[in-house]
């Protein structure tokens, strides 16, 4: 053979190859790119924050800024390593998340037709949890109980990096104090002054978020980030009896009382007791992020029955019709707790 041949020979063998790689990975990109037929919908969860960087909200004029500074922070603990970053990620997109429910709560209620007020809980739903960075590059938890307060960890982290330092002075110590307290297991209903709104608004825009991040977690089929979910025991068929007498004494359930992951859907129906504003109990019910949760607690029916009743009942009749629904004893949901 000829050399002109065998280079022609061992170019369109090449050119083959590079065409096979070339088909491969478009199929691949179509397959399971942005899209893709077989796309993972949390890949596309977890880059979330960058949609938003991109698509803002409106609504929010002269807030950029301060936006972008959240983002500029958040950034700073990212590493690269998409494992890592993962819990970072979600913390960051559920800030913005918040601040959307917070957004809708406002639109909603009177307590926030002045604009300051409704300026207040935008700025404290976005830095709520601006201490959560911290607090996972030092201890690697988001579990305050085996940490530190997070919350008060931001309130010094915002006053440190002076993120609140353009904003008038009522704004700024409101947004403190929201963000101070917002971990709070109980606020009394009575607080005073212009906080207790705020304080309020967020507390309830961040559960509504919480409770959807927990349905994309804990939804049948699903399996539950370990760190979103505390670190706590994977096993279906157990709850403490704890919880689940706080959810039918009408208190909310307590973090610390959880050790099984069915704990998180008792506490998270638990927080019905604990919304204030008639706007939050309206998304609770459009959004059927507590029946997700709900669903996915299948190896206990009977526990899982008196929740979708208790749930059902709260959000159409409100507290006092729910008191009487819950039928589970606690002998049936104590299984070795
Ligand atoms: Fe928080």
């Amino acid at each position: 053979m000829m050399l002109w041949e065998i280079l022609l020979v061992k170019g369109a063998g090449a050119l083959a190859v590079l065409i096979a790689f070339a088909g491969t990975a478009f199929l691949l990109r179509f397959l399971y790119g942005p899209k893709g037929k077989f796309r993972e919908a949390a890949w596309d969860e977890v880059s979330g924050v960058d949609r938003l960087r991109v698509a803002p909200h409106s609504g929010f004029e002269g807030e950029e800024a301060l936006r972008a500074a959240f983002l500029e922070y958040a950034g700073t603990f990212f590493s690269g390593e998409s494992r890592d970053d993962a819990p970072l990620r979600l913390k960051a997109d559920h800030s913005f998340r918040v601040l959307r429910y917070a957004e809708e709560i406002a639109g909603q209620e009177d307590a926030f037709a002045d604009a300051g007020m409704a300026r207040a809980l935008r700025l404290a739903a976005l830095f709520h949890d601006v201490g959560r960075f911290e607090q996972f590059r030092r201890f690697r938890t988001f579990a305050d109980e085996f940490s530190c307060n997070h919350a008060l960890l931001g309130a010094g982290i915002l006053r440190e990096r002076k993120f609140l330092a353009d904003e008038a002075r009522k704004t700024r110590g409101l947004v403190l104090a929201a963000v101070a307290a917002h971990n709070r297991f109980s606020v009394p209903k009575n607080l005073s002054g212009s906080v207790g709104p705020v304080l309020f608004g967020l507390r309830d825009a961040d559960k509504l978020d919480i409770m959807r991040i927990m349905a994309d977690n804990l939804a049948p089929g699903e399996r539950g980030d370990g760190t979103v979910l505390l670190h706590l025991r994977d096993e279906p068929e157990r709850c403490s009896p704890l919880v689940f007498r706080a959810l039918r004494e009408g208190r909310t359930a307590l973090y610390r009382d959880m050790r099984y992951v069915n704990d998180f859907r008792i506490l998270l129906c638990s927080w019905l007791y604990d919304l204030h504003f008639p706007a939050a109990y309206r998304i609770v019910r459009r959004e059927g992020h507590l029946h997700s949760v709900i669903d996915g607690c299948d190896a206990l029916p009977e526990l899982q029955n008196d929740l979708r009743v208790f749930v059902d009942a709260f959000l159409s009749k409100g507290r006092a019709g729910s008191a009487i629904t819950l039928n589970c004893s606690e002998e049936k949901v104590d299984v070795q707790a």
